[in-house]
């Protein structure tokens, strides 16, 4: 029997979001309905609504989830109902060329449900990222649920299910920071913050935080930074390289995705560093770089698409790696709110108030 609940649909683009009543239809083949118990309000979120990403109107927002798998569908072996699972947007399908060649976290072809949610009308619903978590249940594909832990508290578990990770991934994974490096994040927001949690996690001897905003540079010294630059009043690139023996870092990351910030980024590093872009860039942003320098200075430029995770092997790790108290997420829950807050909650997005709201059900 589909069921109805409540969910947060974006209507059109740069309309209000508004709840609506919606139709969750039970789990076909290799589906799961999942009960959400937390769901962060994410940028990308507040993107979709601006009709930033397509037109696929109307979206049934929230992607950062936790909740409790209430049932699958035929032939889902990979969670059962009752378990507690973060959701994630990176489902992979084991057959594309990148899944082929033991490359999984690049996935071309990852799975979202293949029925629809829909409003009580019968309109076909657009969840974000494949997801739609602001609704008291989602159906996704059983690959999107990744079981952890459920001693976590879910409004921290479902920031792993994107920017958490993506921040935590970009330090870890793409930029493979190891011990004793120096790097610098530019942008900390919840994916910078969470880059500088993932270099300390990963050895990193000097993190440099740098922001516009003051307090998210406090924030930053809470989860590691060991230096912070104000980027309004200060030359970041000659700042950080200061700041490393007049070298620069070894890792920059841009958190913001911005030429003037990736170009700070590109010239912050030490000869062979390593630049990674996490922050998203919009369609009308270019870039202009001497091409010798891109040669002369050597290094590798990388992108980081979620953190470059494989939710799998990163979500169960990283959920211990909190219980244990060796990685602090709670500092990322500035807020819990209920499901009607989502728009107020992108307001203070928008002035920097927080680094993520949570709803929780
Ligand atoms: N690559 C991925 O998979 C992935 C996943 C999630 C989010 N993102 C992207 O990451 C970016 C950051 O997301 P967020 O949730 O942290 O956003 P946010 O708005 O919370 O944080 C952005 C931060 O950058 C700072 N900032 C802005 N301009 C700056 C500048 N010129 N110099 C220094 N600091 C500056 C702001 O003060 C703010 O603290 C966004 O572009 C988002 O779309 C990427
Ligand atoms: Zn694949
Ligand atoms: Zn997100």
């Amino acid at each position: 029997m589909a069921q109805q609940v409540r969910g947060v649909i974006a209507p059109g683009r740069g309309e209000p979001v508004r709840i609506e009543t919606i139709t969750v239809p039970d789990p076909g083949p290799g589906e799961a309905v999942v009960q959400i118990q937390a769901c962060g309000v994410c940028h990308t979120d507040l993107h979709y609504r601006e009709g930033g990403i397509n037109d696929d109107f109307p979206f049934l927002l929230g992607h950062e989830a936790a909740g409790v798998v209430e049932s699958v569908g035929a032939g889902v072996t990979e969670v059962e109902p009752g378990d507690f699972v973060v959701l994630n947007w990176r489902a992979v399908c084991g057959q594309c060329r990148a899944c082929r060649r033991g490359r999984p976290w690049y996935c071309f072809d990852t799975h979202n449900a293949s029925q629809k949610m829909t409003l009580a009308d019968g309109t076909e619903l657009s969840p974000a990222l494949g997801i739609g978590a602001f609704a008291d249940k989602t159906l996704v594909a059983a690959g999107q649920c990744t079981k952890v832990d459920a001693a976590a508290r879910p409004e921290v578990a479902g920031l792993l299910g994107c920017g958490v990770m993506a921040g935590l991934g970009a330090a870890i994974n793409t930029g493979g920071v190891g011990r004793g490096d120096s790097v610098a994040v530019i942008g900390c927001g919840g994916v910078g913050a969470a880059a500088v949690l993932g270099a300390r996690l990963a050895g990193a001897a000097k993190i440099i935080a740098i922001d516009l905003d003051e307090r998210k540079l406090a924030t930053a010294t809470g989860l590691g930074a060991t230096h912070t630059v104000h980027a309004k009043d200060a030359d970041v690139v000659a700042a950080v390289q200061e700041l490393t023996g007049g070298f620069g870092a070894d890792v920059v990351i841009d958190a913001v995705g911005r030429p003037e910030t990736y170009k700070q980024a590109f010239y912050a590093r030490d000869l062979a560093g390593t630049v990674v872009l996490v922050g998203v860039p919009t369609p009308e942003m270019t870039l202009e770089l001497p091409l010798l320098d891109v040669f002369g200075r050597g290094g590798s430029l990388k992108s980081s698409w979620y953190g470059d995770c494989l939710p799998s092997r990163d979500f169960p790790m990283l959920i211990d790696l909190h219980l244990q108290g060796r990685l602090d997420l709670d500092a990322f829950v500035s807020e819990t709110i209920a499901l009607d807050g989502v728009e107020a909650a992108f307001e203070k997005m928008h002035h920097g108030d927080v680094l993520r709201s949570v709803v929780v059900f």
